[in-house]
């Protein structure tokens, strides 16, 4: 947990006092929770920014490729810096480095509006106001610097925008975050973004995990956007636009890829945040219905053969009132919603229909294609 906060501390000891273009951050793997990462520690002694917000531990079982760890620059001296003489250094450095690869698509002025950006597929974000899509804080919260930085670093699969990892040093990265920030003013006047928590560790995922995941998806109708087969063509997905009047599809699951990443952890994080200034909402409430929040299943009549309504009802009837959830002690409360979630991100996996998921698809009764 402390991995990001190491690392940012380290930045920033770096561009205080290392040579700008030398400094290499030591990252340690995602992979290695546990192991010991006590040369990242070390460095980063004194903190002269307030605390990163911390990115939520990964899932142990996917390690991303790292870059290999370089030696970290010498701590800054306790005392020596402060906060706004830190940012004022990153926004200086990562200025530079926003002009020279950024600067194309998002525009000089980080209105969206670069040179490249009319021959976009997708645009490019306007940071000017200051509305992000991939966050682990409330739909329409600012993100978290880790937010940025692992978006910069992973870039969005499936759009224009790359991925910044191994092409950019952590510092760069870094300094970059902290200069974005500057184009909208919400960053300076809006209250810290506050991370919600998020799982530790991913469950296994067995065929009936994926099943009940098929009824949520079901139950809180994702499928009007998404489609039953994933496909991004549910019946409301021709009218979805964006907060900017742009015209957006539902995502496709069976691409295989998703611009927040592919891991279940980000699938977690995407649907639960939900993906801010476009029509894809905030499930973090929808969860906690019990069966008193679906009591009328003409809807789904219109859509779903007699079987699959049945089952929608037998599913349901064994759902806890909400009231009786609300009830019930705190751990078990949560573990209840992490299960629904966790089946929820273990059917749309399955519809990409490949690797290990496509098993559990081809045992499902219910999908038909
Ligand atoms: C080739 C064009 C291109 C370049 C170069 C580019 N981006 Fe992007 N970027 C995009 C596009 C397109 C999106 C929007 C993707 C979407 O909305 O799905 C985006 C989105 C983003 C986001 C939005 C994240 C969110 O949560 O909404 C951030 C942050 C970002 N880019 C940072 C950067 C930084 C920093 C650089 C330079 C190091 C950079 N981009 C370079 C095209 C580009
Ligand atoms: C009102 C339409 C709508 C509904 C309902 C909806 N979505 Fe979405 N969803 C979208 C749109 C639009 C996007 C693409 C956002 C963008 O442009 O990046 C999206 C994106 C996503 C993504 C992100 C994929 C990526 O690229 O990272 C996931 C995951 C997702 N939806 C899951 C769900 C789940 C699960 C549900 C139901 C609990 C759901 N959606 C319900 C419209 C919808």
């Amino acid at each position: 947990m402390t991995r990001d906060r190491a690392a940012l501390s380290v930045s920033v000891a770096a561009l205080l006092w290392a040579s700008a273009a030398a400094v290499a951050i030591a990252q340690p793997r995602a992979g290695d929770a546990g192991a010991p990462d006590a040369g990242v520690e070390a460095a980063a002694s004194p903190e002269p920014e307030p605390p990163a917000p911390e990115e939520p531990s990964q899932p142990a079982a996917e390690p991303e490729p790292e870059p290999a760890p370089e030696p970290a620059p010498e701590p800054a001296p306790a005392g020596h810096a402060t906060s706004a003489a830190v940012s004022a250094l990153a926004q200086e450095r990562g200025g530079r480095v926003y002009r020279r690869f950024c600067a194309s698509c998002h525009g000089r002025l980080g209105d969206g509006l670069g040179p490249a950006a009319r021959f976009l597929r997708v645009a490019p974000r306007d940071f000017t106001k200051g509305v992000y899509k991939w966050r682990t804080t409330e739909t329409g919260a600012l993100p978290t610097d880790a937010d940025l930085i692992r978006t910069v670093r992973r870039g969005a699969p499936g759009t224009p925008m790359p991925s910044w990892e191994g092409r950019l040093s952590m510092a760069d990265i870094y300094s970059v975050v902290q200069y974005i920030k500057t184009f909208s003013p919400d960053f300076a006047e809006l209250p810290r973004p506050v991370a919600l928590p998020m799982p530790a560790s991913v469950p296994r995922f067995d065929a009936p995990t994926v099943q009940r995941g098929r009824m949520m998806y079901v139950l809180l109708r994702c499928w009007t956007c998404h489609g039953m087969d994933g496909r991004g063509n549910g019946p409301a997905s021709a009218t979805l636009v964006d907060d900017d009047g742009n015209r957006v599809v539902a995502y496709d699951f069976t691409q295989g890829q998703m611009r927040s990443g592919t891991r279940p952890i980000d699938v977690y994080r995407t649907f639960t945040t939900g993906v801010s200034g476009t029509p894809m909402p905030s499930y973090v409430e929808a969860i906690d219905v019990g069966r008193d929040g679906y009591t009328d299943l003409r809807a789904y009549a219109a859509s779903f053969s007699p079987a699959e309504v049945e089952a929608l009802r037998r599913f349901i009837a064994q759902m806890p009132t909400t009231e009786a959830l609300a009830a019930r002690p705190e751990p078990e409360r949560l573990a209840w919603s992490a299960d629904r979630r966790w089946a929820l991100v273990a059917y749309v996996l399955s519809l990409s229909g490949r690797g290990a998921f496509a098993e559990y698809l081809l045992g499902d009764p219910y999908v038909t294609r």
